[in-house]
């Protein structure tokens, strides 16, 4: 539940620091809040004056007539803390702190910001800054903001951490008559963040679409969990920055962002239904898509274009996307060929020729919009000498009224010849791009975004009640103990074995009877590998023996592989070698971990083996709030799923295992923080079961 009531349509509000003189912040805030037709009571908060802009003006809270719920600071830094407590004492509720010099400026900025934030927990106030350029809603109507304007009404609601970049496109949104909700400059976000605005403009009913512009999410948990549920009522979509290392350099050095792994941002985006825009540019075509555009029924898109190229371009496009050209019914190809001129394409794309006027275009357009294969309509234009740009708009207006289910779409292709034409499209609610890419595009995050919210959500899938974490604490606290952070692959095995992950049994033996006895034990063939924590690379000392096949060759090995490593590596701490027993060949493998700053461990499964860095075949999800049909989509978007499922007439592997075994890992690394890094490589997947052959752990000290 949202805890920002009264925050943007608050009944009073007090701006400290407003200011007579033009120029001022201060004086720009007070004169947004009249200019916009804010309908409270407004508060000059200035030590000086007694009239502002033709308000009266008071020297403090304390002398205000009534209790204020929003308090808008506009004071050098120096006097924001002693203002938000003054603030607190009053009772205010909620702070727009537009100062910048905290957090951004270093570790002083820092602390100064963490006391903010202190004191506003101390009185329960939200605040939203420091370092600002405030917020604005259009249907209270309030503008706490320092922007020049004042956004068009609408339904988008925008929440930027860069007030430059707010500002720069509110000015541009009037422009193109582009309307909001709300706009939000998040700035450093010491308190309220992109999350609890998403948060709150998932239960507003006048926001349609929910946009971001981040450098980073400070709170993965959080995000996952609120966003997760906010994008099953309305589209989210993320512009993130801060992709490549100068970017998010230069993100930490603007807000003092702190940006974890791109994969991390984009694997969370998935795994909670964000639609990740790439650009500025795509930020705001999905945004116009969304907020004019129903969710289509299905995939399948119909095209009616003036000129073969750009039809032929658009098909690719929509191929390229994956999505599906629509297949007309025999009925409509019959319509369309006895209706349309012999050199007309009447197959998708419907090619209505160079020659056609709005008739034409309206013919095929009822054709293709009443043929039960189309889920979604992009009309093409290009501007001969006979087209009607402003008629064939008004046919297309007409037949999305007469569809409301289907979204259409438009390209016109050309200049101020189809200026007017595509001014009317955009009025109506019909997005119209010059090109067709941008709107194909669209399409496609509109279908997907029906296939998510089509997707039930599923409950808690890493429950496993038969792990033992206590053995696992045991193993962790005597390799600490042992002065180590990278366990052996005996000690590996053994915390697999405790969350019920299938590995190929390894015991440490000291001496050759010893690794005959367990040899016997586990059954031949066995392998044997020198354990040594020093030893990374076991073959190249001649550290490991395969296909032993009785007690001779083991304890042959033993005295062989001692020998190996005493004379190649002979300053290497050895505890023993090592007795696994030798599985038979599977598909291979590899599971593996990272943490990320953010948003925590993240599982990775592709083709595994030794050309793991070279193939590069895995795909990876967050561990947190993972479920059995996010593994197996993981799984699906890697090449190793051919091979999973039977390549070239072999016998399917058992995927149900896997995913088993993936779950199983992302509730190890869930449950024991101290794990940095693991990677089990390979993983042997067979038609039952599967065996993870090499398991790999590091932890940390914590
Ligand atoms: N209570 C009420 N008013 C106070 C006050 C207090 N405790 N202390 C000072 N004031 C008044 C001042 O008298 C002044 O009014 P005046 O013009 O009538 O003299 C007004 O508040 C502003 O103070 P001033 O010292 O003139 O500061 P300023 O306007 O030059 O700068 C900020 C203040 C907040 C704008 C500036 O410190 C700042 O942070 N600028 C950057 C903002 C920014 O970029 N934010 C991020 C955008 S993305």
């Amino acid at each position: 539940m949202s805890q920002l009531k009264n925050f943007f349509d608050a009944s009073a509000v007090a701006i400290i620091g407003a200011s007579n003189t033009p120029g001022k912040i201060g004086y720009a805030i007070l004169r947004n809040m009249l200019d916009c037709g804010y309908p409270g009571r407004i508060y000059p908060i200035n030590p000086r004056d007694k009239e502002i802009l033709g308000l009266a003006a008071y020297p403090s809270l304390a002398a205000l007539p009534e209790k204020v719920d929003l308090a808008v600071i506009s004071v050098p830094a120096r006097m924001v803390l002693p203002v938000a407590r003054e603030c607190g004492e009053h009772g205010v509720k909620h702070l727009v702190t537009i100062t910048a010099g905290f957090k951004e400026l270093g570790k002083e900025g820092l602390e100064a910001e963490k006391e903010l934030i202190n004191i506003c927990r101390q009185y329960g106030m939200r605040n939203l800054g420091p370092n600002c350029a405030g917020m604005m809603d259009t249907h209270v109507p309030i503008n706490t903001s320092f922007a020049k304007g004042f956004p068009l009404k609408g339904d988008i609601a925008f929440y930027s951490q860069s007030g430059a970049m707010m500002i720069a496109i509110l000015d541009w949104s009037r422009s193109i008559g582009l309307g909001f909700s709300k706009v939000v400059s998040l700035g450093n976000k010491a308190d309220l963040s992109e999350i609890d605005f998403i948060e709150e403009a998932a239960d507003d009913p006048y926001t349609r679409v929910i946009l971001c512009y981040i450098e980073d999410v400070m709170d993965g948990a959080r995000f996952l969990e609120v966003v997760g549920r906010a994008t099953r009522k309305k589209p989210v979509i993320i512009l993130k920055s801060g992709t490549s290392q100068a970017g998010a350099l230069a993100a930490s050095s603007h807000t003092g962002a702190l940006a974890g792994s791109d994969l991390a941002y984009d694997t969370a985006f998935k795994q909670c239904g964000v639609i990740r825009a790439r650009s500025m540019t795509e930020l705001f075509d999905l945004a116009i898509a969304f907020s004019q555009c129903p969710v289509p029924r299905g995939d399948k898109v119909a095209i009616v274009t003036n000129s073969g190229g750009p039809g032929i371009i658009t098909t690719d496009n929509v191929e390229l996307k994956g999505l599906q050209m629509s297949r007309f019914t025999k009925e409509t190809l019959d319509e369309l060929r006895a209706g349309l001129p012999p050199e007309a394409g009447i197959y998708n794309p419907v090619d209505v020729l160079g020659d056609a006027k709005t008739d034409r275009y309206r013919f095929a357009l009822e054709k293709v919009c009443s043929d039960p294969n189309t889920d979604s309509v992009v009309l093409l234009m290009c501007p001969t000498a006979v087209t009607e740009p402003v008629e064939t708009s008004r046919a297309l207006i007409e037949m999305r009224d007469r569809y409301p289910d289907k979204p259409f779409l438009a390209a016109y292709m050309g200049g101020g010849s189809l200026q007017e034409g595509a001014e009317m499209l955009a009025r109506a609610g019909i997005p119209c791009f010059t090109f067709p890419e941008p709107g194909i595009n669209a399409i496609k995050e509109l279908v997907n975004y029906g296939k998510f919210k089509d997707t039930p959500p599923s409950g808690d899938e890493l429950a496993f009640p038969d792990v033992d974490k206590r053995a696992v604490k045991a193993i962790f606290y005597d390799v600490v103990k042992d002065n180590r952070l990278v366990l052996l692959g005996s000690e590996a095995y053994d915390v697999a074995r405790a969350y019920g992950i299938p590995a190929a049994p390894i015991v440490l033996a000291t001496s050759p009877e010893e690794a005959v006895e367990e040899a016997e034990k586990m059954g031949y063939p066995v392998v044997m590998k020198v354990a040594s924590p020093k030893i990374l690379h076991k073959t190249d000392v001649g550290g490991v023996k395969v296909g032993l096949q009785n007690a001779d060759q083991v304890r042959s090995a033993f005295v062989e592989i001692m020998e190996n490593v005493t004379r190649l590596m002979p300053q290497a701490v050895v505890y023993g070698i090592e007795v696994q027993k030798m599985m038979p060949r599977g598909n291979e493998l590899i599971i593996g971990m990272t943490r990320d700053v953010q948003f925590g461990p993240m599982i990775g499964c592709g083709l595994g083996g030794i050309y793991v860095n070279l193939l590069k075949d895995v795909s990876f999800r967050l561990a947190r709030g993972l479920n059995r049909r996010e593994i197996e989509a993981m799984l699906m978007e890697t090449k190793a799923y051919t091979l999973l499922r039977g390549y070239r007439g072999e016998q399917p592997s058992d995927i149900p295992a896997l995913v088993e075994a993936i779950a199983r890992v992302a509730r190890l690394v869930l449950d024991f923080p101290e794990i940095t890094e693991m990677d089990i490589n390979p993983v042997f997947t067979y038609p039952s079961g599967l065996s993870a052959l090499d398991v790999k752990i590091t932890i940390s000290l914590s």
